[in-house]
C-alpha cells in the first residue's frame, strides 16, 4: 500500500476517524479532498475562479530590501502589494537572520485560513508556511477536513524565522501584527484558526491560555476565530489530536463541510 496513503489512514485513525471509505487511488494523491470539496456548495460558492497562491516574496537580504516597496503596510490595496511591502519589512530583529520573508500561500478568497506562529527552518529556506514536518501535519489535517491547501490560506503571525527557532518575544509580536491583520482584513475570510498559543495571543493581544480556550469560539472583529493546538505540539502530544479534529469539526460545522 502507499506510504502517503498509510500516513494518511493513520492520521485519520488518530483523529478518531472509525469508519473510512478512502478510494485508494485518490487518497494517494490528494483527490480525494479536492473532489469532495468541489462537490460542495457553501465554502467553494466565493471560489469561482481557481485558487490564486499568494505570490512568495523571493530571497531578500536581511533588511537591505532593494526595490521600490514602500508604503503603509495597514493600507496596502492588495496582497501583492502587502506581500511586496513585506519583503523590504526591517520592522525587527528577526530581518537579520532570516532567509526571506514567509508572507503567506493559498486562496487569496479563501473562507478559511490557519494562522501559526513564525516560520521554521523549512519554511525560511522554502518562502513557504508549514511546509516542515509540522506543517505536512498541518496539510493532512486540512485534507481530513476535505479541503486542501489550495482552498484555505495559510499564514502566521510572525513572518521571519526567529533563530533557533525559539518563541517569538512580545517587540516582535508587536512589530508584525500590523501584516497579520491586513492579511486578513484582505482576505476576509469567514473562520480563522489560530494553532497554538502564540497565534491565539497575538491576534487577540490578550493572554489567553490555549488549553483553556482550545475548541471555543471567538470572535476576531465579525470574523469566527477557532483556537486550536499548533500541529508541531501534536507531533510531541499525538494524544492530543483527537481535540484538534473535535475542534476542526466544528469548523468544518460552520463552513457547511460535511464531516
Ligand atoms: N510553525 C509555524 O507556526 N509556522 C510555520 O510556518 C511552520 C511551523
Amino acid at each position: 500500500m502507499d506510504r502517503d496513503l498509510l500516513a494518511e489512514l493513520a492520521l485519520l485513525r488518530d483523529l478518531g476517524f472509525t469508519h473510512l471509505d478512502i478510494p485508494k487511488a485518490a487518497a494517494a494523491t490528494g483527490e480525494h479532498a479536492q473532489i469532495d470539496a468541489a462537490a460542495r456548495t457553501p465554502v467553494t460558492s466565493r471560489r469561482q475562479s481557481p485558487p490564486a497562491a499568494a505570490p512568495k516574496p523571493r530571497a531578500s537580504a536581511a533588511g537591505d530590501a532593494s526595490g521600490p516597496a514602500t508604503g503603509d503596510i495597514t493600507t496596502a490595496e492588495s496582497l501583492d502589494d502587502l506581500c511586496a511591502l513585506s519583503a523590504a519589512c526591517n520592522r525587527c530583529r528577526l530581518a537579520r537572520g532570516r532567509t526571506q520573508v514567509v508572507y503567506g500561500v493559498g486562496n487569496s478568497d479563501a473562507d478559511l485560513m490557519f494562522v501559526g506562529e513564525a516560520p521554521g527552518r523549512d519554511e525560511d529556506l522554502q518562502g513557504e508556511p508549514f511546509v516542515g514536518r509540522a506543517g505536512q501535519l498541518l496539510t493532512d489535517i486540512i485534507r481530513a477536513m476535505k479541503l486542501s491547501r489550495e482552498m484555505v490560506y495559510i499564514g502566521n503571525v510572525i513572518k521571519c524565522r526567529p533563530p533557533e527557532n525559539r518563541n517569538p518575544e512580545p517587540d516582535e509580536l508587536d512589530a508584525c501584527r500590523p501584516l497579520i491583520r491586513r492579511q486578513i482584513e484582505l482576505i476576509k475570510p469567514r473562520v480563522i484558526v489560530t494553532l497554538g498559543r502564540f497565534a491565539l495571543q497575538s491576534l487577540t493581544e490578550r493572554a489567553y491560555s490555549i488549553s483553556s480556550l482550545r475548541g471555543k469560539w471567538l470572535a476576531y472583529g465579525d470574523i469566527k476565530l477557532m483556537p486550536t493546538y499548533h500541529p508541531a505540539y501534536l507531533l510531541r502530544n499525538p494524544a492530543a489530536k483527537k481535540d484538534v479534529w473535535a475542534d476542526m469539526k466544528k469548523v468544518m460545522a460552520e463552513l457547511g463541510i460535511e464531516a
